[in-house]
């Protein structure tokens, strides 16, 4: 049976030990690493970049799915790929060119994501939606983690769905933001592909059971 993929955002890990967060992670039923990189421009908080993620890279062979909240981040597009990103994903709200920016990070050879703020609609994908590897709905506004989840969401996440099926693309649906294991299913039944979590997994008591209420149910 399909099951969602699972994302933790180490957003909410203890930046002091990462290496055993990353242990944990390695032993997790979670496939994907989310890694939320922030500017204080684009969003109000700064989180991490590059040099973090280069050695993040050495403790796991999981993909490495960043997602960046920066301004203009068709700037650093080849230095993410340099330091093991596999799935790039940029913000609509950031981006002039889109289709120059999403060109660019497949021929440099990762995945290209989309990510809609709430109050972006998914329509504007319309044009692009062909050459996307990925959507990302997210479900809260972005910054912070630990936030509440927006329920207008479902809704979002249908959409994107049928929007993917007319057109005949492959991209798949992430969603970020107040993720739990009361609305994992909903969203899943929806058509979400990906899901993305941060406190409800590393405030956990057993981490690794979190994952797994995420993914079955
Ligand atoms: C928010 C980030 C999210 C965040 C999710 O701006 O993009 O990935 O870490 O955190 P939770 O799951 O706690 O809402
Ligand atoms: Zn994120």
């Amino acid at each position: 049976m399909k099951t969602p993929v699972i994302a933790p955002s180490i957003l909410s890990a203890d930046f002091a030990d990462l290496e055993k967060t990353f242990k944990m992670l390695n032993q997790s039923e979670a496939e994907w690493i989310h890694l939320d990189v922030m500017d204080g421009n684009f969003v109000p908080n700064i989180s991490f970049g590059m040099p973090v993620i280069k050695s993040l890279r050495k403790l796991t062979t999981k993909v490495f799915d960043a997602h960046l909240m920066i301004e203009k981040p068709e700037r650093y597009i080849h230095n993410f790929k340099l330091v093991g990103v596999d799935v790039l994903t940029v913000h609509y709200e950031t981006q002039i060119h889109l289709n120059r920016t999403v060109d660019l990070i497949k021929k440099i050879g990762m995945k290209a994501g989309v990510a809609l703020n709430p109050h972006t609609p998914v329509s504007l994908l319309k044009d692009i939606i062909a050459e996307l590897d990925l959507i990302l709905i997210m479900s809260v506004n972005p910054g912070y983690s630990g936030q509440k989840f927006i329920e207008q969401t479902y809704q979002k996440v249908a959409e994107a769905k049928e929007l993917i099926e007319a057109s005949g693309s492959k991209a798949l649906i992430q969603v970020d933001g107040g993720v739990n294991d009361g609305n994992a299913p909903k969203l899943f039944a929806s058509g979400a592909d990906i899901l993305v979590a941060a406190s409800y997994i590393f405030n956990h008591d057993e981490p690794l059971k979190a994952v797994r209420n995420l993914k079955y149910f």
